[in-house]
């Protein structure tokens, strides 16, 4: 398995209070998969999706990511898996505003060993035009596929997204996941997605619910959807 995490506990504490937010996650993706992690606010998401990235780290248990055990680099390693093997997308775009659509790109594709031809990004998520605009004089919509482009320049191994249409209106969710499951098919990305929007899950291979620090559902679908056939 691509992804593989096991026996994964977290806990945040707050002054006395100790709260567990993970405990004992148990999940799979298969490599070029597209899994999709449902549940309601509160119950691990972001969490989850954190520590498998490398943003964050497990109490215990095991996170294998492509036969790595991430919990046990170091913060350098650790740091290098980020910078080299994941692309993150979030809600809410976070790009520099103060840099054009191309520099966005470029600051990632810099500092990344396998990088893209920025070009060639760009005219995947059909940005080519606007290279040379600001995040300001963009619409939510093409915020968002500059920040995918900027996710996939690095070529990573894995794409986790955060909500990325959780700010959109359905049409251009649609247009968003229909670019999300281009990449996936292209590039052969793995891809691993938290949404609110049940229906988004008929085109993933995979489906996790989530409830209170817990998958407690794992669901595989032998036939996913196209975005274009999705029901909202
Ligand atoms: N850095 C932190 N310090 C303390 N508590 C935290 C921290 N990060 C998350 N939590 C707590 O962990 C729990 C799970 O948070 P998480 O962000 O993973 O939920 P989520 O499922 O992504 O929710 P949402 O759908 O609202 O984004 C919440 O109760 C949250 O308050
Ligand atoms: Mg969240």
């Amino acid at each position: 398995m691509f992804i593989d995490v096991s026996g994964l506990k977290k806990s945040y504490t707050t002054g006395l209070v100790t709260n567990e937010v993970l405990k004992g996650v148990e999940m799979k993706l298969g490599k070029g998969e597209i899994g999709v992690i449902l549940g309601p606010s509160g119950s691990g998401k972001s969490t989850l999706m954190n520590i498998i990235g490398g943003v964050d780290r497990g109490d215990s248990g095991k996170v294998i990511v492509d036969g790595v055990e991430i919990n046990n680099l170091n913060d350098n390693e650790l740091t290098e898996y980020r910078r080299e093997d994941i692309g993150f997308v979030f809600q809410f775009y976070n790009l520099i505003p103060n840099l054009t659509v191309g520099e966005n790109i470029e600051v990632v594709s810099n500092i990344s060993k396998s990088a893209l031809n920025i070009d060639e990004v760009l005219t995947a998520v059909e940005m080519q035009d606007k290279k040379h605009r600001f995040p300001r004089e963009l619409s939510g919509g093409e915020q968002q596929r500059v920040s995918i482009a900027r996710a996939i320049v690095k070529n990573p191994k894995l794409l986790l997204c955060d909500e990325p249409t959780g700010a959109l209106d359905y049409q251009t969710s649609r247009s968003i996941l229909r670019l999300l499951q281009q990449v996936n098919k292209e590039f052969g990305t793995t891809i691993l997605m938290i949404t609110h929007n049940g229906a988004i899950s008929a085109m993933a291979n995979r489906v996790f619910k989530m409830r209170s620090g817990e998958i407690i559902e794992d669901s595989v679908n032998q036939l996913t959807i196209s975005a274009e056939r999705i029901e909202w």
